[in-house]
């Protein structure tokens, strides 16, 4: 078989967020962020089983409150960076799981859309990214000054869900290992550093925000309350 996995990652310290409780675990319109998310991949017909990347502290809580779901969700601890994170998830993956589609929790607008446009895109594709235009100019910056203005209608920015051939997800996670260079924000970053295949962009969405400072969270209460399409 085949199998789609969904890796749902809410390990996270929530650093400039500022909060004791880490930001997955955080309310918006009554239920914890990371819910939103989690509902939305189990409800996704292709996705086969899902793995929840949790603080150890908070495993066998949230463990006990999913314990009905509808598909298979493996509960493991995160580690200290997002790259361990990921990593932790992956070593749990069997052979049977081809695809991989990984996502943040602290982004709860993710849609059917979203995971639809990813897992199409990755039957022609090994690693693909949802990712939205800049309406910001930006700049490559040395010591404050200016060093060169890329075109702003080649930038991209880039969000999750990301979907990627789990055979080649996990070769870059070992040489990534090897070489000991690990602070990647993103996966695509990492299989575009070690050169394993193109990277290719789907539309992301200017709603799939993520839960970075507090002000983020009042915008997604306002999202929830003033925009039809998301839930
Ligand atoms: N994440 C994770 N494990 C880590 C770090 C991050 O699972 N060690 C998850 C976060 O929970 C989040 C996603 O990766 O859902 C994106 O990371 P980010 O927005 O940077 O969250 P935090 O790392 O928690 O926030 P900060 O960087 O402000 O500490
Ligand atoms: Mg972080």
């Amino acid at each position: 078989m085949n199998k789609t996995t969904a890796i749902l990652l809410a390990a996270g310290k929530s650093e400039r967020f500022g909060n004791n409780t880490p930001k997955p675990f955080l309310l918006l319109n009554g239920k914890a962020i990371y819910q939103y998310s989690l509902a939305v991949l189990l409800d996704y017909p292709q996705i086969d089983e899902l793995i929840l990347v949790l603080p150890k502290n908070l495993l066998s809580t949230e463990k006990e409150k999913l314990e009905k779901s509808s598909k298979t969700i493996h509960f493991i601890a995160g580690g200290k960076t997002r790259f361990e994170s990921v990593r932790n998830a992956l070593n749990v993956l069997d052979s049977s799981v081809k695809n991989v589609i990984i996502h943040d929790a602290a982004r709860p607008f993710i849609s059917p859309d979203l995971i639809n446009n990813c897992l199409e895109t990755l039957d022609q594709n090994k690693a693909v990214s949802c990712a939205i235009k800049s309406t910001d100019t930006l700049v490559f910056t040395e010591n404050n000054l200016a060093k060169s203005y890329p075109e702003r209608n080649k930038i991209r920015r880039l969000q999750t869900p990301q979907a990627f051939q789990t055979e080649l997800l996990k070769e870059a996670y070992s040489l990534a290992q090897k070489e000991g260079k690990t602070n990647f924000t993103d996966d695509s970053s990492l299989v575009h550093y070690f050169n394993l295949a193109p990277v290719s962009f789907v539309p992301g969405s200017e709603e799939n925000i993520k839960i970075t400072f507090p002000k983020d969270l009042l915008l997604a209460e306002f999202q929830i309350k003033n925009f039809k399409n998301v839930k």
